[in-house]
């Protein structure tokens, strides 16, 4: 079949909205109706050459949608189901996912290059080839063949425009905060960048109970925004929350700092690094191209501090498990989405959305395929 789908063909090049081959959905695939997708920062990464990927690629990987067709074999979902798409894949069987960390699944080998886990393509056109689907999934497109395993059900009464930031930017925000952070009641945490991840850290370090909660981000209207979700004291720069850290802590530091900046830097590793205090914990979920060694600290002071630096992917959660119980909690007026949408896209717009976040002016934008 036919699907129109946004595809990036090369580094510093915008995404071209074309038609393209989709396969029907093989052994232990399905087919989507995409009803909706996320733009987050990893998709803009792939376009700055801050991920390292296989061209073409289709980007997007925040989705949700509703089930057209089942492949053989498929036993996770049915025709008709509504689904949020992780963007790891959770087998249930690696080392990984039967310890309980399905974030790190063995299946999710392949989702930069954007091939299902064998190495084939669902995605094809003449004149470009194999199109790779990032993330296995490639949500910029109107219809997705995908992996079971990508696959969650969710209630079919939440509404897909909002679930959808459930398949990475909140899991992955609040998680840093929540289970790689371990913020306790009481605790000083402090919060750099907040896009559409790291207003979900500072969700999940409101929730868990931190006393103060400073967040850093040059752009004043992020900065408001953190004040909406609970955060307690907002800086533009890392040197003044330095300063307020100090005084509000007595000296003592931070309990943890979340380092979820969209271009991850050694200066903002080494300021969170330098924030906390004795037996505290850095945590890095932004990321940067990959030859760039971002984590430049002293041995010395991790040693005789104690301290901790940790990276985290999908926020530590258990897609299967998290993504389930974060819209439950959604549902319950316990976690906010539809708070965190600026502005919505048409697929033809996705190059204008991504502008968008560049110059600073959206939490989270998605493309909206009902609009
Ligand atoms: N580890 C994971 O599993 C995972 C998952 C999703 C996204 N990410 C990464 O997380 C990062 C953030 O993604 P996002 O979608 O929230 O991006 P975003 O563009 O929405 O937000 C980034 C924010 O960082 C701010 N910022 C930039 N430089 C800063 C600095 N020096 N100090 C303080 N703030 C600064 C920007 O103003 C912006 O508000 C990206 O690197 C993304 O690739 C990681
Ligand atoms: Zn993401
Ligand atoms: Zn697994």
């Amino acid at each position: 079949m036919k699907t129109r789908a946004a595809v990036l063909t090369g580094y510093h090049q915008p995404f071209q909205v074309r038609e393209v081959e989709l396969d029907e959905p093989g052994p232990n695939e399905v087919l989507l109706k995409v009803s909706a997708a996320g733009l987050c920062h990893s998709d803009l990464h792939m376009m700055d050459g801050d991920n390292v990927v296989r061209f073409p690629i289709v980007g997007g990987h925040e989705a949700a949608g509703i089930v057209e067709r089942v492949g053989p074999g498929v036993t996770r979902v049915a025709e008709g189901d509504h689904v949020v798409c992780s963007f790891i894949p959770s087998c249930g069987k690696c080392r990984y996912c039967s310890t309980g960390r399905q974030n790190l699944c063995n299946m999710g080998a392949t989702i930069l290059e954007g091939s299902m886990p064998d190495g084939t393509f669902r995605m094809h056109d003449p004149e470009l080839g194999d199109i790779g689907a990032f993330c296995m999934l490639g949500a910029f497109s109107e219809y997705a063949t995908v992996s079971e395993l990508s696959c969650v059900k969710v209630d079919d009464w939440l509404p897909l425009d909002k679930a959808v930031l459930v398949g990475c930017g909140v899991p992955t925000g609040y998680g840093s905060a929540v289970n790689a952070g371990e913020v306790k009641p009481g605790d000083t945490t402090v919060i750099y960048g907040i896009g559409g991840v790291g207003i979900n850290a500072v969700q999940g370090a409101v929730q868990a109970g931190a006393k103060n909660v400073v967040c850093v981000d040059p752009v004043a209207f992020k900065r408001d925004t953190a004040l909406e979700f609970g955060a307690t004291h907002v800086f533009a720069t890392a040197e003044e929350a330095a300063a307020a850290v100090n005084e509000l802590t007595w000296g003592e530091g931070a309990d943890q700092a979340i380092c979820v900046v969209g271009v991850m830097t050694e200066k903002v590793v080494a300021d969170a690094f330098a924030v906390i205090g004795k037996g505290s914990t850095v945590v890095v979920t932004g990321v940067a191209n990959p030859a760039n060694l971002t984590v430049h600290v002293s041995g010395s002071d991790l040693v005789f501090n104690q301290k901790t630096i940790k990276g985290t992917l999908f926020g530590s959660s258990n897609p299967q498990y998290d993504i389930v119980k974060m819209l439950r909690m959604y549902d319950a007026g316990k976690l906010k989405l539809d708070e965190l949408i600026t502005a919505r896209y048409t697929l033809d717009e996705i190059n204008e959305g991504y502008q968008d976040l560049r110059d600073g002016k959206i939490i989270r934008g998605i493309i909206d395929y009902s609009e």
